[in-house]
């Protein structure tokens, strides 16, 4: 059943944005901080392709009108968010760091790793339709996670973070928020087997650790601006310290919240503060207007 608590119509906005005048250290004087964020840009258009392309599969498999209605909305969300994503590249290809050598690498993970395998109809494609589900709704706890964080990550702002990105990150963040039970609760729909959901977990964490740090250092070493740029464990935690970046500790915390049998996604995050900054989102209100 989907969540009643909490539910809102989810729909997308159809954002844009201008990278015209954001720098290329767009967190003044903090180019780890920066690169750090930015993994998200190289990720999350396939990535998120790939939630839209597995729930396509699974549409069917859905019993109840209101949870479906829940995911098309999902759907329709993800495909907006990979797309504003992608539509950073070109401004960071020319300000010279052209991620076309690690987005290929993230393009496999996708498309080929975790893509359709030539599998016969029947239980071994339900087994792999099922895996794939849950692996989703355990990335989901992670894009609901950094969402609130961004939400909050008042710290960027003292800094004078680029307005515009903050925009972009925070749009995302708060339709994260809103959707933070979907992925969830289509899992435990379709399938919810706790063993499925530690063991996918224990994938979609170490993919999720292993990528990000893998783009931080291909974002260090490839900035023009820098000599020999270097990213490490100590530096994300030093800016978790400061709120720069999401504190280490509060990201351990979040692990057994997941494992725990209790654990429902409307427990994270908070639905109204997600509400407000749509309401209040120059990008969403944008696109509102150009709907109207
Ligand atoms: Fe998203
Ligand atoms: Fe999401």
């Amino acid at each position: 059943m989907s969540n009643t608590q909490d539910r809102v119509p989810l729909k997308a906005r159809k954002v844009s944005f201008s990278w015209d005048d954001t720098p290329l250290h767009w967190v003044p004087g903090d180019p780890f901080t920066t690169h750090t964020i930015n993994v998200l840009h190289l990720l999350l258009p396939a990535g998120e392709r790939w939630f839209v392309h597995v729930y396509k599969q699974v549409l069917p498999y859905i019993r109840d009108e209101r949870l479906r209605e829940d995911v098309v909305g999902f759907i329709g969300q993800e495909a907006m968010h990979s797309q504003a994503h992608d539509e950073v590249l070109p401004h960071l290809r020319e300000q010279g760091l052209d991620p076309t050598p690690y987005t290929a690498q993230v393009d496999w993970f996708f498309e080929k790793l975790l893509g359709d395998r030539t599998l016969p109809p029947g239980r071994a494609r339900r087994w792999w339709l099922m895996e794939r589900v849950a692996l989703i709704a355990a990335i989901e706890h992670y894009t609901a996670f950094l969402g609130d964080w961004v939400l909050n990550a008042e710290e960027l702002d003292r800094r004078g973070a680029d307005p515009t990105m903050l925009d972009l990150l925070r749009w995302h963040g708060a339709e994260e928020v809103e959707h933070r039970s979907v992925a969830f609760d289509l899992f435990q729909h379709v399938d919810g087997g706790y063993r499925r959901r530690v063991r996918t977990w224990a994938t979609a964490f170490t993919a999720i650790v292993f990528l990000w740090q893998r783009g931080a250092r291909f974002f260090m070493e490839n900035d023009p601006t820098l000599i020999d740029g270097k990213a490490s464990f100590k530096d994300f935690y030093v800016a978790g310290r400061r709120g720069t970046l999401p504190a280490t500790g509060d990201m351990l915390k979040s692990i057994p919240r997941y494992l725990s049998r209790g654990y429902h996604p409307s427990q994270e995050g908070c639905t109204e503060q997600a509400v407000a900054y749509l309401a209040s989102s120059p990008a969403a209100l944008a696109a509102e207007k150009g709907v109207a």
